[in-house]
């Protein structure tokens, strides 16, 4: 973490139901890749500003960016989150229970992508999307978020940034690849009006234009 960030992040208190979620992750041998704190604060923002009431997380992980989303919903919103392994999906679910949010949010096991396509066919709609599992996901997952938005729904990738992969030309791994697409395709679609924070692992966030 750069200087700045470590400076940003001391100015807040820290978080002990967020912290309680790391701790978790870590005691049942998950990796720590949850969303960066001061990305986590953005989103509970985000999920809050833009009023949304049907959100749906792409990798969940432990539950800590689930925790931050749901905590900006109104009552009677709700999250979907998509995860592949099912252990994390029942971490997940014990941290938002915890966390008094459990009714908040349903689990979706398996791989995204054949998640998504089913939620494609059922005609489900969400307002707030947010991407965060495998990289090479990214431009897939993306382009899913724009099939199932309503209008003006919000669209945030995380990790855009791979910790410096994305920019070193020597890296042409297939997840830098997807990654690269899914950045130039955030900032040209024509669907979309966008920005892209470098901060942390970096961030990127659409509004799906209607
Ligand atoms: C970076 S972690 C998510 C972190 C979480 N969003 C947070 O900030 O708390 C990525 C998650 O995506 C999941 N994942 C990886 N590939 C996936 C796939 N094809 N479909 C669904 N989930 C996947 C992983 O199991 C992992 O839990």
């Amino acid at each position: 973490m750069s200087v700045e960030e470590q400076y940003v992040d001391s100015l807040y208190e820290a978080d002990s139901e967020l912290e309680r979620v790391k701790e978790g992750i870590a005691s049942n041998g998950m990796p720590s890749i949850s969303v960066a704190d001061g990305y986590g604060r953005l989103l509970t923002m985000l999920v809050r500003l833009a009023k949304a009431n049907k959100l749906l997380e792409i990798g969940a992980l432990g539950g800590y960016s689930g925790i931050c989303l749901a905590r900006g919903l109104n009552e009677g919103g709700s999250l979907v989150s998509l995860e592949l392994l099912p252990a994390y999906a029942e971490v997940a679910k014990k941290h938002m229970v915890e966390a008094g949010l459990g009714d908040k949010v349903d689990y979706l096991i398996g791989d995204a992508k054949e998640s998504l396509a089913k939620l494609k066919e059922e005609g489900r709609k969400f307002d707030f999307f947010f991407i965060d599992a495998d990289k090479e996901g990214y431009p897939v997952y993306l382009e899913y978020a724009i099939e199932l938005a309503e209008p003006g729904a919000i669209i945030v990738g995380d990790n855009i940034l791979l910790r410096g992969r994305t920019t070193d030309e020597a890296k042409q791994g297939p997840a830098v690849k997807a990654v690269r697409s899914f950045n130039e395709k955030i900032a040209t679609d024509e669907r979309l009006e966008s920005t892209i924070l470098p901060g942390y692992d970096g961030l990127a966030i659409a509004r799906v234009k209607g």
